[in-house]
């Protein structure tokens, strides 16, 4: 009876689809990125299946909140988040699905750190985005509000287009 129990617990959890974002520091792109796809899970009802986090490839910002610049200018999107700063480490290649890469800095540091039996699949974020495929997602980091509303819009496009994909591959509706 137990042991019956255990089993239809076990098969009645549903898959996760398991997402990571990399920038560079952890505080701007990437926590946005992982901010406006909750938001989209969120409204769309399927946060249950989903796992969705952010890193940096760099150590410099661990254990900080989201830049405050990103986060007021998510705030007049109408999307509101937070995070806490952390590093890109080995085990996230087996815990995640899908690593996104903000620009091909990123994605050259997450290659060098990958393992030869990665189940990750490494992919640039823009990839998914319908407007620039394979283009970077400018660093807004040095730069004026301008620059954290354009990394706004082309986030906002790749994460809609990225979830649209992953509903379809995974067939969650
Ligand atoms: P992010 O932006 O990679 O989008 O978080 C940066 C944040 C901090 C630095 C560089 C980029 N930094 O040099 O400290």
């Amino acid at each position: 009876m137990i042991v019956q129990n255990a089993k239809l617990k076990q098969y009645g959890k549903m898959a996760q689809v398991k997402v990571l974002f990399v920038c560079l520091g952890n505080i701007c792109r990437s926590p946005l990125a992982e901010g406006i796809f909750r938001h989209k899970i969120e409204q769309k009802g399927m946060a249950s299946r989903f796992v969705v986090d952010s890193c940096g490839t760099a150590a410099y910002h661990v254990g900080e909140h989201p830049d405050d610049r990103s986060v007021a200018n998510a705030r007049k999107n109408g999307v509101e988040y937070d995070h806490l700063g952390r590093q890109l480490k080995e085990q996230d290649f087996y815990r995640f699905d899908y690593i996104l890469a903000m620009d091909e800095y990123n994605l050259a540091d997450i290659h060098r750190l990958q393992p030869a039996d990665a189940k990750a699949q490494v992919m640039m974020m823009r990839a998914f985005d319908p407007m620039d495929e394979n283009a970077n997602v400018p660093d807004p980091y040095y730069g004026g509000e301008d620059g954290f509303q354009l990394v706004f819009e082309i986030l906002e496009r790749s994460t809609e287009h990225l979830l649209a994909r992953l509903m379809k591959d995974h067939s969650l509706s």
